[in-house]
This record gives structure tokens, sequence and C-alpha cells, in this order.
């Protein structure tokens, strides 16, 4: 179930199914840091921390900009309304699609702090014990054609239930030990009207492949197959 905290320009939400003992402190990167809560950093667009609470093993996104507009501001979105926010709109998809059993992470807890006409925000999602990316697979030589046809599979799940994933590449894609992908990184995605739509994301994918060492053409055999 879903808690809400409000306090001042600080709105958080958690599942409390998820959590023993739900901190917001969980957010705070000077917190987790002394309290030796951070197991590892992911650099990615940004920095992403795999923490340790309670057990549980789970991963905080701070959101930043990409592309041109990060040249204006580093981390500051224009406040619409909360609904409308980077972190409640992929919440609110992960939730959708985990209950949909596609392979994404549970999320567990999200934050927004208002600043004006701007916010800042994070998400914390449960961690996908994964053994490495598509990219680190690729690259070494690790891509089987048994992993090839998993990959295949789960993302005609994707095609098969409209999902449109903005920013689909190698590094978005994990790997679990029972060989089983999922995707993460849902900011900005949404459910497709067109299925041009998904084509276009796997194209993209695959140009982004094909720049890669040990590549050698499978994702574009997969396309074909899409359609
Ligand atoms: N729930 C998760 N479980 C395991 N690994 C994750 C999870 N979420 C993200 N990651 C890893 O962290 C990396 C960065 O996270 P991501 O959400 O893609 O942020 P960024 O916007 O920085 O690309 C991903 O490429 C993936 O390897
Ligand atoms: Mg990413």
């Amino acid at each position: 179930m879903d808690e809400i905290i409000k306090n001042k320009n600080i709105y958080i939400q958690y599942d409390s199914n998820v959590f023993d003992n739900f901190s917001d402190k969980l957010f705070n990167v000077d917190y987790i840091t002394k309290e030796r809560l951070i197991k590892s950093e992911i650099i990615g667009r940004g920095k992403t921390y795999n923490i340790k609470h309670d057990g549980k093993e789970f991963i905080l996104k701070h959101y930043i900009r990409g592309g041109f507009a990060s040249k204006i501001s580093h981390d500051n979105y224009i406040f619409d309304s909360i609904a409308s926010t980077r972190s409640v709109k992929e919440y609110n998809l992960l939730n959708n699609l985990f209950a949909k059993d596609l392979p994404v992470p549970k999320p567990a807890a999200l934050q927004v702090i208002r600043n004006r006409f701007t916010y800042t925000c994070d998400l914390i999602t449960c961690k996908i014990k994964n053994i490495g990316t598509l990219h680190d697979f690729i690259m070494k030589k690790k891509m089987t054609s048994e992993l090839w046809n998993s990959l295949e599979f789960t993302l005609k799940k994707f095609l098969k239930e409209s999902v449109y994933h903005s920013d689909l590449n190698a590094k978005n894609i994990i790997i679990d030990e029972q060989s089983n992908f999922y995707l993460v990184d849902f900011d900005n995605s949404y459910f497709f009207y067109e299925k041009k739509l998904f084509m276009k994301s796997i194209t993209r994918l695959e140009r982004s492949l094909s720049k890669l060492d040990n590549y050698n053409n499978e994702m574009a055999k997969i396309i074909k197959r899409f359609n």
C-alpha cells in the first residue's frame, strides 16, 4: 500500500509493503554515505546508488536532465503538478508494468522537492539481482544464442503490452542468473498507440549495439522477426 508524507515543500510516497521501516533519509546522499548504506555506485547518465536498508537492496536514482536542457539546469524541472513529475510518472508506470508481470523493477519510494516554479526528484526501486547489463555481456562475449532468444522473448512481452521505452539502450537492459532479461530506467516512457514507435526504439537500440565490439547483428535479426 502507498503511504504519502507531505512536509512543507517535500512530497514523499512509498510502498509500505516493501519497507519494514521506511525512512525519508534514504533519499539523503550525505546520510546514506555516513551510515555506510551505499553498497556501490553506478555511473550512468547520472549517479545511481545501490543501497542496503533493513537487509534489502535498493537502487536510488536522482533525476538529471539530458541533452540541451542540461546546459540550462542540471536537475531542475518546471513544476506543474505532483502527478506530472518525472518520479511520480515513472513510479506509477513501473507499478502498472510490475502488476502485468513484465520484467521491470518494483518501485519502492519517490521524492519530489519543490522550489517555487521548479522541482528536483528521486526514485527508489527494489534492486533486481543482476549479473550484468546487455552492454557488459556483448563486450565480454557472454551473449549466447539462448540469451539472445531470451532477450527477444522479453522485448516481445513489452510489444504485446504496448510499452514504449524512451531510452532503450544496452545499459538499461540487465540480466539475472536465470538468464532473464529486465528493462530499467522508464523515465519519460509510456504506453504507445502505434507499433511504429516501438519499432523505432528497438531500431535505435540496434544502432547503439552496432557500435560495440563483439556484436554480430543478432539484434538486427530479431528486429526482422518483429516486423
Ligand atoms: N532496480 C534496479 N535493479 C538493478 N539495477 C538497476 C536498477 N535500476 C537501475 N539499475 C542499474 O543502474 C543503472 C542506472 O540506472 P538508470 O535508472 O538507468 O539511471 P540513469 O538515468 O542514470 O541511466 C542501470 O543502467 C542499471 O544497470
Ligand atoms: Mg539508464
